[in-house]
């Protein structure tokens, strides 16, 4: 299968993910990687790798702007079959919510419905968990709708918040460094295996489930 990996800041997951296509974890290719700036760490990474790059949102300056039907027509020629995000805190046109059915993942590092939606992205996320009390948070994978966090779940994971964590400290532990479990790029892995293998199925209702290896 063919992935798109959408990213805004260092791309720790995008890494993971990348790494996982070529051990064959993921039985998938990273085959253009989406950056909201033209030069975060991702993309950085990513054209180091001879990975193609391409900015999105574009500047609005002159020219130099890339529509979502043009994002859309892009994606289409390098053949991508899902789309995964990654640290990409703008919202997804609804063009290409559509154009990519149940194709579309993101990951959030708290469990939703909590600590989500519009102004939750970042340190401000486990802040907020820490705020509230909460004995446990961890990392969500869902499916991508029209608004922030609100898609079908997939998986979570759950990790201890600890009585003295800083907000740094929670999000290390949430990220990758419980036990040296590596928690979001673990889950994120498993995911991505099992959308590429064809492992998720739909429940009647509606609710998303990934069936295990035979
Ligand atoms: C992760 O915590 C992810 O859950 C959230 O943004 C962060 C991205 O980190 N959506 P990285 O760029 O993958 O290191």
């Amino acid at each position: 299968k063919n992935l798109a990996v959408f990213v805004s800041g260092g791309g720790s997951n995008f890494r993971s993910i990348y790494e996982a296509t070529l051990n064959g974890s993921v039985h998938g290719d990273v085959v253009v990687l989406v950056a909201s700036k033209h030069d975060c760490g991702g993309a950085e990474y990513a054209r180091d790798k001879g990975i193609p790059v391409v900015v999105f949102p574009r500047r609005k300056d002159g020219q130099d702007v890339l529509s979502a039907e043009d994002l859309v027509i892009t994606l289409r020629s390098y053949k991508v079959d899902f789309i995964l995000l990654a640290g990409y805190l703008k919202l997804i046109p609804v063009q290409l919510v559509q154009a990519y059915p149940k194709s579309i993942l993101n990951i959030h590092p708290s469990l939703l419905p909590a600590f989500g939606g519009k102004g939750y992205y970042g340190m401000k996320v486990h802040k907020a968990v820490i705020a509230s009390g909460a004995r446990y948070s961890g990392p969500t994978i869902h499916y991508v709708d029209e608004q922030y966090d609100t898609g079908r779940i997939l998986a979570q994971r759950v990790v201890p918040v600890l009585a003295n964590d800083t907000a740094e400290e929670l999000a290390a532990r949430v990220l990758h460094e419980v036990f040296h479990s590596y928690w979001e790029h673990k889950l994120y892995i498993e995911v991505v295996a099992a959308l590429c293998e064809e492992r998720i199925t739909w429940r009647e209702d509606g609710v998303p489930l990934i069936r295990s290896k035979e």
